[in-house]
């Protein structure tokens, strides 16, 4: 697998897989905006550059959040997430981070298992953060050090 650096071009396949795999998708314009930001947006792909994952993380002082991370839904469970995740801890560690944080919706299991198996734990707890189909759903807050 190959990382590197996410462009405009990449961003049609991003959001293919972004669309299906969250019930919330990022827009065009979010990811566009990342971008433009300076954050850090990486995508995930093979030797015959398919691009199966990506995600996207932002720096602050010494605090890496991390913003999105998605592997295309075919790919899943080959532990592909999990390299992506541990690829984007060793970047923010090179970029001396002291930590890293993200957000996740209380119903996402894979993820809070994905984070929870990547030494990440529960910091916080934000009530009804999120849009849900039906009403509002929490936030959980993880971290963990680098
Ligand atoms: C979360 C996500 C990136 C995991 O990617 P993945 O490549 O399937 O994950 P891996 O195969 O590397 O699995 C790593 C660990 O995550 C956990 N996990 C992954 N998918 C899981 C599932 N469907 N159910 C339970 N645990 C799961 C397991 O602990 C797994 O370890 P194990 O296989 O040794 O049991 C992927 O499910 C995804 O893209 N989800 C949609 C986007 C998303 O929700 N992103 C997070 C936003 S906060």
């Amino acid at each position: 697998m190959i990382l590197r650096d996410m462009t405009e071009a990449d961003l049609d396949a991003v959001l293919a897989i972004e669309r299906v795999v969250h019930a919330h998708p990022w827009t065009l314009g979010n990811f566009s905006d990342a971008l433009r930001s300076g954050y850090l947006c990486k995508v995930f792909e093979t030797e015959a550059g398919e691009l199966i994952g990506y995600a996207l993380m932002m720096l602050a002082v010494d605090e890496a959040e991390l913003l999105d991370i998605a592997i295309a839904s075919s790919q899943q469970r080959k532990g592909m997430g999990k390299q992506l995740l541990h690829e984007m801890l060793a970047l923010a560690r090179r970029k001396e981070m002291r930590r890293m944080v993200l957000e996740v919706r209380a119903s996402n299991a894979p993820a809070l298992a994905l984070y929870r198996s990547a030494g990440f734990s529960d910091i916080g707890l934000r009530r009804d953060y999120y849009p849900a189909h039906s009403g509002r759903e929490d936030a959980i807050l993880m971290g963990r050090g680098l």
